[in-house]
């Protein structure tokens, strides 16, 4: 028997992540690319970069040393900036300082340390004392719905709750949420580098008004310690002289960034899920015990975080093919979560699935910080509303059902059910 080869260059309809049908199911894609060409290299220019769909392959990148997350189009840390007053510099200087010191942008001593401080703020212990907050969120945003007999599904209930479960979190005020919903969106846009670069100036802009909002609210903790995560990390600092203001901002700003659309898509595409298969939804119904393998499941059969990239440091051979030093390698999460080779009949919801190794939270040293959190929202979201909307249905065709810009980060714009 023939194989094709790994390698190669894919044709280049397949890779036009814009299409209608790749936006509405991308999955058939990401078949022919892992079994034709699961190491795709694209070559046009100046863009070069290469597409890995295997689940082996993406994990072996994902935990492999020589891979950085220093993308050359970030803020980089530039020597001795931490002397500078922030009072003194341009709020746009002062909000690129405290992007560069983002854990996910940063590759170990940096990345490392970082992350071992907010580990000792953001505990699973500290995640578990907000349950019955996340609870009673979720019967509040359900009240109203229900009393109606339907909502739209994103708008009135997947995307308010992580907002006010982050404001929570870091220790801001509800009564902002407005301004947090819409700093946050633009801050996803700039995680999701999909999407067109007319939008990049609005998210710097927000990145501006964030983190000017923040400073605020740090020195307001600083005088007056709350029981926050940030109150938790200036506790940190003063234990601990090597931890920024700006390293303190950057982790909120992430957090912002980094939990909220990706947690409103858990929601809506589980729910989604659930609608379009009735046998899983009357199953999770019948046994509500089922909600935590269910979650997991969701988290793979429609990723919210369809890929990630990281960037060789040095010419690096793997699995036989040869990537370069500073060519991007684009990791397709939503690829890897359908392969068969790890997850037998991967395109068949399956609620009790187990074993269920999905890359939906990555893999590796930056494995999802917010992990334990989104698994209690979206456990606690779907639960819910599967317990108490008794005859959950979609309230308009599938077909018309439309799908947010940008790719990297999945989720409906819209979902409207009857209850
Ligand atoms: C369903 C919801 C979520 C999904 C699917 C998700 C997915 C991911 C993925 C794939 C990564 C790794 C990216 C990479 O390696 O390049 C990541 C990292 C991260 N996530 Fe999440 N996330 C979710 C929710 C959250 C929440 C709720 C928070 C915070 C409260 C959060 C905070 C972070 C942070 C800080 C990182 C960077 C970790 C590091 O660099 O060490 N995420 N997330």
């Amino acid at each position: 028997m023939t194989h094709p080869p790994a390698a190669g260059e894919a044709p280049i309809d397949l890779l036009d992540f814009t299409r209608p049908a790749f936006r509405r199911d991308p999955y058939p894609t990401y078949r022919t690319l892992r079994e034709h060409t699961p190491i795709a290299r694209i070559d046009r220019g100046p863009i070069r970069f290469s597409i890995l769909t295997r689940h082996a392959d993406v994990v072996a990148v994902l935990r492999d040393p020589r891979m950085s997350v220093d993308r050359p189009f970030q803020p980089k840390p530039i020597a001795g900036q931490d002397d500078v007053d922030p009072a003194t510099l341009h709020p746009l200087a002062r909000a690129l300082r405290a992007l560069s010191r983002v854990m996910l942008f940063r590759d170990p001593p940096d990345h490392t340390r970082l992350r071992g401080l907010v580990n000792k703020a953001f505990t699973p212990r500290m995640v578990e004392s907000l349950r019955p907050r996340i609870q009673g969120l979720v019967d509040a945003l359900l009240a109203r719905p229900l009393a109606d007999g339907g909502c739209d599904l994103v708008h009135d209930f997947a995307e308010p709750l992580p907002i006010l479960v982050i404001a929570e979190l870091l220790g801001l005020p509800a009564s902002d949420r407005a301004d947090l919903k819409r700093w946050s969106d633009q801050l996803a846009v700039m995680l999701d580098g999909s999407i067109a670069a007319q939008h990049i100036g609005g998210a710097v802009q927000s990145a501006v008004a964030v983190i000017e909002y923040l400073r605020v609210h740090l020195e307001a903790k600083r005088a007056h310690p709350q029981d926050d995560l940030i109150t938790a990390m200036l506790a940190a600092q003063e234990r601990d002289e090597h931890l920024t203001d700006d390293e303190i901002l950057g982790t909120a700003l992430i957090v912002m960034g980094a939990g909220h659309e990706t947690t409103t898509n858990l929601i809506g595409n589980g729910a989604l899920a659930l609608l379009r298969h009735p046998a899983e939804l009357a199953r999770l119904r019948a046994q509500p015990g089922l909600i935590e393998t269910a979650v997991d499941e969701f988290l793979r059969f429609d990723s919210p975080v369809q890929a990630t990239s990281r960037v060789p440091t040095q010419d690096v051979e793997l699995f036989g093919e040869r990537f370069e030093k500073g060519r991007e390698i684009a990791l397709l999460l939503g690829a890897a979560n359908h392969d068969p080779a790890v997850f037998p009949a991967p395109e068949r919801l399956d609620l009790a699935r187990r074993d269920n190794r999905h890359v939906s939270f990555g893999f590796g040293i930056h494995f999802c910080l917010g992990a334990v959190l989104a698994r209690l929202e979206g456990e606690r979201a779907i639960g819910s509303l599967v317990a108490r909307a008794e005859k959950l249905s979609l309230a308009v065709p599938d077909e018309s059902l439309a799908w947010r810009p940008g790719w990297l980060l999945r989720g409906l714009t819209s979902l409207p059910v009857r209850f």
